[in-house]
């Protein structure tokens, strides 16, 4: 079946001088927490995250607030039971269900992923020349590419394919023409309060760019260091250049 290459976005966070972009790292939170919560986990990213520079950076207080809207597994208590709770800033992200069956029962047999990595762990590949010059442009953004490119390219089956009970066609999914998760987003679902689009395409590119930041939490950093890494590393080999020629200025 031809999978159709989701298309390349720009993103703030794009490039050498690529930074995320606060408010939409927020918005981000907010369609994940709302949309995406409902069926999804990130084990790999705490409540507390949420309040780090470089990241939608919520204050502390808010953080407390909003890890208490999600309910966590907790126990043995002492009557040695487990018991659900709401959540704490030192919390992860849970997963809405108890196990992976009842995860996957729920979902027509799949059970729905981990986001923790998974704006790393997708790609759009993008063939030759790009794929060796990604390695020296730093060409990171395949992954918000394809989830963007994933939540917005539902439709309905062309004629000639068939979808097996509870799939859903599209073809930006990488490993078949139609997936267990239903089309999770619509216009007007989420309600923003900055004035941003209330739209699909928005909704996929905020929640998106949220997921990278997950996978990717110190990407601000690493650029501002490396910028600065490559800067230092031009002068000082300057340096070095004309220390040599005074050195050895006298040897014929
Ligand atoms: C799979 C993202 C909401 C159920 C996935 C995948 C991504 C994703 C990136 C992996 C696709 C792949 O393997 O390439 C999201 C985002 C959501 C969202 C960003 C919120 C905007 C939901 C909701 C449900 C759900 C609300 C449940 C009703 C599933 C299931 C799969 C899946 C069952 C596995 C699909 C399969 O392998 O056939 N999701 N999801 N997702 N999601 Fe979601």
């Amino acid at each position: 079946y031809p999978m159709i290459k989701p298309t390349l976005e720009s993103w703030s966070f794009a490039g050498v001088f690529g930074r995320f972009d606060t408010a939409q790292l927020q918005r981000g939170y907010q369609v994940y927490k709302e949309v995406c919560s409902n069926c999804h986990s990130m084990h790999l990213v705490s409540f507390r995250n949420l309040a780090d520079e470089g990241g939608p950076h919520f204050s502390e207080e808010q953080v407390k607030t909003l890890a208490a809207t999600f309910q966590v597994q907790d126990g043995p208590n002492d009557a040695g039971d487990m018991f659900e709770r709401p959540g704490r800033p030192s919390d992860r992200f849970p997963s809405p269900f108890p196990n992976p069956q009842a995860a996957a029962a729920a979902n027509n047999g799949k059970a729905p992923p981990d986001l923790s990595l998974m704006a790393k762990a997708r790609a759009v590949e993008r063939g030759f020349p790009w794929f060796i010059l990604d390695f020296f442009t730093q060409y990171e953004e395949g992954g918000p590419d394809y989830i963007h490119g994933l939540l917005t390219g539902y439709t309905d089956p062309p004629a000639g394919v068939t979808v097996p009970p509870g799939g859903h066609y599209n073809p930006h999914f990488i490993s078949g023409p139609s997936l267990a998760m239903p089309p999770p987003l619509s216009d007007g679902q989420v309600t923003y309060t900055d004035g941003t689009p209330e739209t699909v395409d928005q909704y996929s590119r905020d929640v998106s760019a949220f997921l990278m930041w997950a996978a990717e939490p110190h990407l601000d950093a690493r650029k501002r260091t490396g910028f600065q890494v490559i800067l230092f590393l031009i002068v000082f080999a300057g340096l070095l250049y004309y220390t040599k020629k005074k050195i050895w200025a006298n040897i014929a």
